[in-house]
Order: C-alpha cells, then sequence, then structure tokens
C-alpha cells in the first residue's frame, strides 16, 4: 500500500522537525508492506530528501512544467530538476491546478515530459460535485483517462489517484460500494497491465477502518492529514491493525 502525502502550499523549514517521527515510523516492524512518500511544496523538496536519505520514505513534487528540456520559463519548474534535488515522484493533473486552467491536453505533456525524466507519475483524476449529480463520473473519468494518457504506452510507472472533486477537503467520502465500483471501472480502463490506483479525499484515521475494507485501492492521496504526523502515522497504522 502507498500513503502519499500531499502537502499542498503548506510547510516551511521548521516543518522539517516534525518528520523525526515518521522517520522513527518508517523503520519500524507496524509499517508493514506501506511505503510512505511525500510530496511537499517545491522549496522543501531538497531538504525533505536530505532528510530521508537513510530511510526508504521516498519524495515527490506537486506538479511541473510539461517542458523536460530547460528554457525560458519565468517561474515554472522542470522535471529533470525536480529529478535532480531528489524527487523520485510528481503529482499531475490535481483537482486544484485543473480548476486554475490545466487541461486535459496540458496533463498529457506533462506526464510524458515527467516520464522522460524518469520520474513515477501520480495522475489525478476526479468528478466535480455536479458531474457527479448528472451521473456523469464515468464518462468524465474516461475522458481523463483518455486523453491524459494519450500516446503514452507504458503505465508502469504511472499511478491512478482517484480523488473527487467534492472529497478534497470537505470530510465526505464516496459510499464504499460506490468508490469498489469507480477503482474497478479505472482499472478495467487497461486492457493490458492495470495499474495502482490510490484514494484521495478526506483519507483521515478515522474513516481509514471503512476505506481499508475496499480491496481494489492499492493507496491513499493524503492531504490535510498528511501535514499532521502523528495523524498520518495513525493512517497507516489503521490500514494494517
Ligand atoms: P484532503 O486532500 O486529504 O485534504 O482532502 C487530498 C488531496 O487534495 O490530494
Amino acid at each position: 500500500m502507498y500513503f502519499i502525502a500531499n502537502w499542498k502550499m503548506y510547510g516551511n523549514l521548521s516543518s522539517l522537525n516534525s518528520l523525526d517521527k515518521v522517520i522513527k515510523f518508517s523503520k519500524s516492524k507496524e509499517i508493514n508492506k506501506g511505503r510512505l512518500i511525500y510530496c511537499p511544496p517545491y522549496t522543501l523538496i531538497s531538504s525533505f530528501s536530505k532528510k530521508f536519505q537513510n530511510c526508504q520514505i521516498g519524495i515527490g513534487a506537486q506538479n511541473c512544467h510539461e517542458n523536460d528540456d530547460y528554457g525560458p520559463h519565468t517561474g515554472f519548474i522542470n522535471p529533470r530538476m525536480l529529478k535532480n534535488i531528489g524527487a523520485q515522484f510528481v503529482i499531475i493533473g490535481h483537482s486544484e491546478n485543473r480548476k486554475k486552467g490545466e487541461n486535459d491536453s496540458l496533463i498529457n505533456l506533462k506526464i510524458k515530459s515527467a516520464l522522460k525524466a524518469k520520474l513515477k507519475v501520480i495522475f489525478c483524476i476526479g468528478e466535480t460535485l455536479i458531474e457527479k449529480k448528472r451521473k456523469k463520473t464515468r464518462l468524465i473519468l474516461s475522458r481523463q483517462i483518455k486523453n491524459g494518457l494519450k500516446n503514452i504506452k507504458n503505465n508502469s510507472n504511472i499511478f491512478i489517484a482517484y480523488e473527487p472533486v467534492w472529497a478534497i477537503g470537505t470530510g465526505i467520502i464516496p459510499k464504499s460500494n460506490d468508490l469498489l465500483k469507480t477503482v474497478e471501472f479505472i482499472k478495467n480502463k487497461f486492457k493490458k497491465k492495470k495499474p495502482r490506483v490510490l484514494y484521495g479525499g478526506s483519507v483521515s484515521s478515522e474513516n481509514i477502518k471503512n476505506l481499508k475494507k475496499i480491496n481494489n485501492i492499492d493507496g491513499y492521496l493524503i492531504g490535510g492529514a498528511s501535514q499532521n504526523s502523528k495523524k498520518f502515522i495513525d493512517i497507516v497504522k489503521k490500514t494494517y491493525s
């Protein structure tokens, strides 16, 4: 199981101290077969990666530029630069960025460019509340997958994070049966090699007991709760208890 911490636009150098607990935990038996990955803001990737040098915790970024090479793009960061400072993963297509104008074709370019730089991609998809109410969930997910992964033959370095937009930061999670079926639907889109599918949206140490019963989910993308080491550790512990 993968536990991916998405810190969004939170955290500064003093946050590094809060990681000691997680580092200690990552070396314990309780973590079982869990894999922890932190995606802090760009400014902290390098420090996190140094901090995690002697443990198994992975590091990722929360976005990247669509160009894999250097170039005149003020304010942006390419996947090669991320790789260079220790990132192994990158989140692409998060709904908070889609909302700001990132469309499927831009996301497709970003994914290709990240894969070229040998980063593993956490590709976010999910429907909005209106789309859900209009029973368009499957249509939207199919479109996001088809366009986002256009001309990408090998998906072995792609994780799909199903994050219903209405579940992010709201404390509301999908009904277990709906989630089971949606994850199955996503996996069935892939005829040959099924990708790992993560769930994201209000994952907490309270609702993990129910979420973990959904047996086709390969891990979680965790926002709010991941910024608190104790809560993050609790989620992992409860997954295996
Ligand atoms: P949340 O965020 O856990 O705070 O809902 C998840 C995400 O946006 O990836």
